[in-house]
C-alpha cells in the first residue's frame, strides 16, 4: 500500500514515515521545505535503509501536486502539510487560513479526482479550547481561540461535509495532544527555526547552553503545582497511531472517524523540567514569569476510543520522551543542518 505523506519532512511527518515503512507501507513524501530540511530525507534513508521518493511541492499548487498523483499509484494520504505556530497565526491569520485550508482543499480535490479514498488528517487537541473538565473525550464541545486552531477545526468540518457527500471517501481525524521526544537514533527530532515556541525544544536548548533559562509561563494555574499541565505523547507512539488509523480506514464501514492521540496522563511544566534534570543529570535554570496569553490550565486526553477502535496505546513514558529529546539535541546542537 503506497501512502502519500504531505509535510513528510517535518517533525511528526518524518517520524510517521519511519513507522509506516517499518510496518510494510510504501511512502512518497511531498514537502515544500518551508518549515523542514531536505536533509531529513537522507536521515530517513539511513534509518529505514530505503530510498524514499520526495517531491519538493507546495500542496497549494494544484498543477504540481497533480503530477505526483499522475506519477504515483497512491492508495492513501496522510496530510501533515500546514503551518502550526499558534502565536504566528495570531499575527498572520490570512497566511494561516490561505495556506492551511488551500493545501488541504487542493489535496482532497486531487484525491477525489484520482479516486484515492483514504485520508488521515493531522488535527490537534487545540480544537477543544478550554475544556469543561479533564480528561477530554472526543465528543467534548469544540472551540478555538486562535487562527491556527480555527484552521484545524474548519478542516475537520470541511472533511465531515466531504465524507457526507462522498460515502466512499473515508477520513480519520487524529487530535494530537503534545507530541515530544525523538527517534531513538537521534537522527530525527523536533527542530524548530529560531526561538522555540514549544516547551520541550526550549528545555533542550537551555540544557545544551543555547538559551540561558526556561521561562515558566505562570505558576498560578489550578493544577498540582500551579504550572500548566499537558498530555505529552512520544512522537513515535503518535507515528504508530497513524499506521493504526490507516489500517482502520481500510476496514471501517464508518467514513468519518475521530480519535484523541495522547497518553491519558497529565504532566506539569515543573514535572517535565524535573524529569529532564534526571536525564541530563544537572539542574536546569528556570524562572517563573507571567502567563502566556491563551494558555489553558490543564489538558489531557481520554484515550479509550483509540484503544478500543484502533488498538492504540502509548508505550513510551515521560523519561523516554526526555531521554530521546535530549539525545537528538546532543547529536544536533545546531539542529538538522
Ligand atoms: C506546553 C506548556 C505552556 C513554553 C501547542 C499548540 C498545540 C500543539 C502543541 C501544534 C504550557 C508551558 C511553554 C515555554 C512554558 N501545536 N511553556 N514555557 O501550548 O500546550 O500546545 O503546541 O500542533 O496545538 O497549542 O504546547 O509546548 O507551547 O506549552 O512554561 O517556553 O508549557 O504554558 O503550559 P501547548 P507548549
Amino acid at each position: 500500500m503506497k501512502v502519500l505523506v504531505t509535510g513528510g519532512a517535518g517533525y511528526i511527518g518524518s517520524h510517521t514515515t519511519v513507522s509506516l515503512i517499518e510496518n510494510g507501507f510504501d511512502v512518497v513524501v511531498v514537502d515544500n521545505f518551508s518549515n523542514s530540511k531536505e536533509k531529513v530525507l537522507e536521515r530517513l534513508k539511513t534509518i529505514t535503509n530505503k530510498e524514499i521518493k520526495c517531491y519538493k511541492v507546495d500542496c497549494c499548487d494544484y498543477e504540481e501536486l497533480r503530477k505526483v498523483f499522475v506519477n504515483e499509484q497512491i492508495d492513501a494520504v496522510i496530510h501533515f502539510a500546514g503551518y502550526k505556530a499558534v502565536g504566528e497565526s495570531v499575527r498572520l491569520p490570512l497566511m494561516y487560513y490561505q495556506n492551511n485550508l488551500d493545501s488541504l482543499l487542493t489535496t482532497v480535490k486531487l484525491m477525489l479526482e484520482f479516486k484515492v479514498n483514504n485520508l488521515v488528517f493531522s488535527s490537534s487537541a487545540t480544537v477543544y479550547g478550554k475544556p469543561k473538565s479533564v480528561p477530554i473525550y472526543e465528543d467534548f464541545p469544540l472551540s478555538v481561540t486562535n487562527p491556527y486552531g480555527r484552521t484545524k477545526l474548519m478542516i475537520e468540518e470541511i472533511l465531515a461535509d466531504v465524507t457526507k457527500a462522498n460515502s466512499f471517501f473515508k477520513v480519520a481525524i487524529l487530535r494530537y495532544f503534545n507530541p515530544i521526544g525523538a527517534h531513538e537514533s537521534g537522527l530525527l527530532g523536533e527542530d524548530p527555526e529560531g526561538i522555540p515556541n514549544n516547551l520541550m525544544p526550549y528545555i533542550t536548548q537551555v540544557c545544551i547552553g543555547k538559551l540561558p533559562k526556561i521561562n515558566v509561563f505562570g505558576n498560578d494555574y489550578d493544577t498540582i503545582d500551579g504550572t500548566g499541565v499537558r498530555d505529552y505523547i512520544h512522537v513515535m507512539d503518535l507515528a504508530y497511531g497513524h499506521v493504526l488509523a490507516l489500517n482502520k480506514l481500510s476496514s471501517s464501514k464508518d467514513n468519518y472517524l475521530v480519535y484523541n492521540l495522547g497518553t491519558g496522563k497529565g504532566t506539569s511544566v515543573l514535572e517535565l523540567i524535573n524529569a529532564m534534570q534526571e536525564v541530563v543529570n544537572k539542574p536546569i535554570p528556570y524562572e517563573i514569569v507571567e502567563r502566556r496569553p491563551g494558555d489553558i490550565d490543564c489538558c489531557y486526553a481520554n484515550c479509550d476510543k483509540a484503544f478500543n477502535e484502533l488498538g492504540f496505546k502509548a508505550k513510551y513514558n515521560i523519561h523516554d520522551m526526555c531521554e530521546t529529546s535530549w539525545n537528538f539535541q546532543v547529536k544536533n546542537p545546531k539542529g538538522i543542518l
